[in-house]
């Protein structure tokens, strides 16, 4: 998908070697018609899998979920963040340190919109090191639903996040892959 690619390179701040600021395509602005696009790219890809529901993480892997979830036709479900954990039974719950806030929060999911019964496609806009998309995976496991894979928009190679997942032998596709931000400079895979 070189269109993604040529908008990395138009709107990206190289920040450091290890973060690349995306505010005008991901964070802070979308285009919609390019989300749709690659939300098909997407369901193109998992198809065949049989999902029942999209899941990402509130707020930047939203955009990029729904449009998966649409071309699916399927609900898509966002995990809350927050920063203390209300006691509540009803709610499956897992702690995960953050890479751009230095913090760490609680993700959670709803028992009522996650159960054994769905095959679920995890979408997200960048991975990094893979704490979020790790606890997500947590999540699925104590719901005992069935994980059919994982997609990002942007993955870094140079951090850990995808390699582990794949190491784990979930089914893992990106968009485009980022192996370095040296110098300034993004070099695709
Ligand atoms: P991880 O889940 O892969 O470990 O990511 P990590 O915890 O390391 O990073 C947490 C947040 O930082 C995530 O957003 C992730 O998308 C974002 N992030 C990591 N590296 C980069 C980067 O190079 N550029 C940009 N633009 N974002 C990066 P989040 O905490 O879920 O926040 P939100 O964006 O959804 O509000
Ligand atoms: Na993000
Ligand atoms: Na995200």
């Amino acid at each position: 998908m070189d269109i993604l690619k040529q908008r990395i390179l138009q709107h990206g701040v190289v920040l450091s070697n290890q973060t690349l600021q995306l505010d005008a395509l991901i964070n802070h602005q979308v285009d919609p018609a390019l989300m749709m696009e690659l939300g098909k790219e997407f369901a193109r890809r998992f198809r065949e899998e049989r999902i029942t529901k999209v899941l990402t993480i509130e707020s930047s892997g939203i955009a990029i979920a729904f449009a998966t979830a649409l071309e699916l036709g399927v609900p898509l479900v966002f995990a809350r963040r927050k920063k203390t954990l209300t006691t509540d039974g009803d709610v499956w719950c897992e702690r995960v340190p953050s890479f751009t806030k230095g913090i760490v929060t609680d993700i959670l999911v709803s028992k009522s919109v996650l159960s054994d019964q769905d095959r679920v496609l995890l979408i997200d806009d960048i991975i990094a090191n893979g704490d979020a998309a790790r606890g997500l995976v947590r999540i699925l496991e104590r719901a005992g639903a069935d994980l059919a894979g994982v997609g990002v928009l942007v993955e870094k190679s140079f951090q850990a996040g995808a390699r582990t997942i794949r190491e784990q032998g979930i089914r893992f596709e990106s968009i485009v892959t980022i192996k370095s931000l040296d110098n300034g400079t993004v070099e695709f895979e």
